[in-house]
């Protein structure tokens, strides 16, 4: 186009030769040019180009700056000739390497796209995520069934005084549930409960009936870790007091709680049992989840499986709390939390509860 264009222009010399040197010069006939291509036709990337650049253009070293500085040495009637060769050498020289540059980068912006194109079709990482401990859990699912029966859940201090944690309780100095064997004393007069019995009476001390409330937590007794031990484990306790609370009514909230927790099918049964601070006192059984009552190696083939205490709240504990036991009645009961775990999961062994090793925690 632009030589063409150029042929149409009028043939003045000076003219021409300033808009020869914009020509789009395609090759040249200077020596150089050979080599030149040679050059070029061995960069394979955009540094090469570079350093090809300014070989041959720099302005101090470049070949063509050298050829040119070379002129003078031409007699005056080749100069012109010779320059204008140059020129073209030049604009060809121009050329190639934009049109090389082009290519180059075209060619590395391609390869950047194949590699840092994303397959969203590849499978993903597989990220490793913590879950609920199983104590957590039923402790969780307890709370929500009484919850859900209108209990509110409150927690009671886990050093505890020797009053709150017996005396209170009906439990006065001498009784064998205060045996130096079960009880992690601090000193004197502060313990380590040993159950979650003594938030009743904190309870109690604080709010008039009526009264609906569970109190989970840990609690603590002098007992060496095996299968079946820990020196550290979880209670809940259930208080109701009201007027006119029976014993049909802790039976009744049992069987709802535990139908609901296992299945519909779970009975609960009373036996006659002896707590302090309750009377009358009794363990209370569930039938069987795994036979169903049937009898099998969980229940020792009794179809039973006993689950926790309960009782009738002893009008000695509701006058030492200042409640009137003529007026009020009430019912309490505590759970072994890890034991309804362990019966939920199935867990053989109570020590898997407490040693967080990962193999056993990540099935939960
Ligand atoms: N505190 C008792 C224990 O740790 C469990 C218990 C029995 C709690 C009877 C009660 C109850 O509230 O009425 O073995």
């Amino acid at each position: 186009m632009i030589l063409k264009a150029l042929d149409s222009l009028p043939r003045r010399r000076n003219k021409l030769w300033k808009l020869e040197t914009v020509v789009d010069t395609e090759s040249s006939s200077h020596p150089l040019w050979n080599t030149f291509q040679l050059d070029l036709e061995k960069v394979t990337n955009l540094e090469g180009l570079t350093e090809v650049r300014d070989s041959y253009l720099g302005r101090q070293r470049g070949l063509v700056a050298l050829e040119m500085r070379k002129l003078g040495q031409f007699p005056p009637s080749e100069r012109p000739e010779a320059g204008r060769v140059l020129n073209e050498l030049k604009n060809a020289v121009l050329k190639a390497l934009e049109t090389r540059q082009t290519e180059l980068k075209k060619r590395r912006d391609e390869s950047r796209v194949r590699e840092e194109r994303i397959d969203t079709t590849l499978p993903g990482y597989n990220f490793k995520t913590g879950g609920i401990h199983p104590i957590r859990r039923v402790w969780r699912e307890m709370e929500d069934i009484f919850v859900r029966m209108g209990y509110t859940v409150v927690v009671g201090p886990e050093i505890e005084s020797d009053h709150y944690n017996f005396e209170a309780l009906n439990i006065p100095k001498g009784h064998p549930a205060r045996d130096d064997q079960d009880t992690l004393y601090i000193n004197d007069t502060l313990l380590l409960r040993t159950h979650t019995s003594p938030v009743q009476i904190r309870t109690m001390e604080q709010h008039q009936p009526p009264l609906r409330i569970i109190a989970p937590g840990r609690v603590f007794r002098r007992d060496s870790v095996d299968a079946t031990h820990s020196p550290m484990f979880h209670q809940m306790e259930g208080l109701v007091v009201d007027e006119g609370i029976t014993l049909a009514d802790l039976k009744g909230t049992l069987e709802v709680f535990f139908r609901e927790l296992f299945s519909e099918e779970t009975r609960v049964r009373l036996r006659p049992s002896y707590f302090p601070f309750v009377e009358p006192g009794a363990e209370v059984d569930i039938s069987c989840i795994f036979c169903g009552g049937n009898g099998c190696r969980v229940c020792k083939r009794s179809g039973w499986i006993e689950v926790l205490g309960a009782g009738m709240v002893h009008p000695r504990v509701f006058s030492m709390v200042g409640y009137d036991s003529e007026r009020y009645t009430g019912f309490a009961w505590g759970m072994g939390i890890d034991r309804i775990a362990i019966l939920k999961y199935q867990v053989d062994d109570m020590r898997l509860l407490f040693e967080n090793d990962i193999r056993f925690l990540s099935q939960f």
